[in-house]
């Protein structure tokens, strides 16, 4: 029997979660997951405003209830008053990866001098990962292809399912004898 797997993908905008900006991000996360990965995955798929209240809500319901292994977010990392999806992360999460952000944000300087404004970053909270992305739908790729190549090996550290990926398209790395 094949292990189900469940991915949760949050867009994170005011405009959006009203309607008056189309999903982008959204669905290019999930093309992009969809491209990397040999597994039939499941999505569970939300689009809500930047209230750190809701964000936590989502964030929790994905991993505790829906056994999400990964949750990648799109959008309020920066410095708008409105941005709080970094500070909803870290009150879900019982560990902080920082080596996420730091490396999403040295890529992303290749492409725009404001890659420093994002304050995304990643965390642990019970088996799932969350990553925050920003929310430009053209950082979606240039941040995932970064960091992509070590998520498989911390789902497997997390004692969740074991990803394959498409390596025309994407490493994935997993120390040997591991
Ligand atoms: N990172 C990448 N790869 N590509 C981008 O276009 N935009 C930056 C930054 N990081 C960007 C990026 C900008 S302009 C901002 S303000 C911050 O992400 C925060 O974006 P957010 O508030 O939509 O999350």
């Amino acid at each position: 029997m094949s292990e189900e797997i469940n991915i949760g993908i949050i867009n994170i905008s005011d405009r959006a979660s009203r309607g008056e900006y189309e999903d982008i991000p959204g669905k290019a996360i999930k093309s992009t997951l969809e491209e990397y990965l040999t597994n039939d995955f499941a999505t569970v798929y939300r689009v809500i405003p930047d209230e750190q209240p809701q964000i936590e809500e989502t964030l929790i319901e994905m991993a505790d209830r829906h056994k999400c292994c990964l949750i990648i977010t799109s959008g309020g990392t920066g410095p708008s008053i409105r941005d709080v999806t970094p500070e909803a992360t870290s009150a879900v999460c019982e560990k902080m990866m920082p080596g996420f952000g730091e490396l999403m944000r040295s890529v992303s300087l290749q492409y725009v001098p404001t890659a420093i404004l994002s304050r995304q970053t990643a965390g642990i909270r019970g088996q799932s990962l969350i990553i925050n992305l920003p929310g430009k739908p053209k950082a979606i790729r240039e941040c995932l292809d970064a960091v992509f190549p070590a998520v498989p090996y911390c789902i497997d550290l997390l004692e969740g399912p074991y990803l394959n990926v498409n390596p025309s398209v994407i490493s994935a790395f997993r120390p040997k004898g591991s």
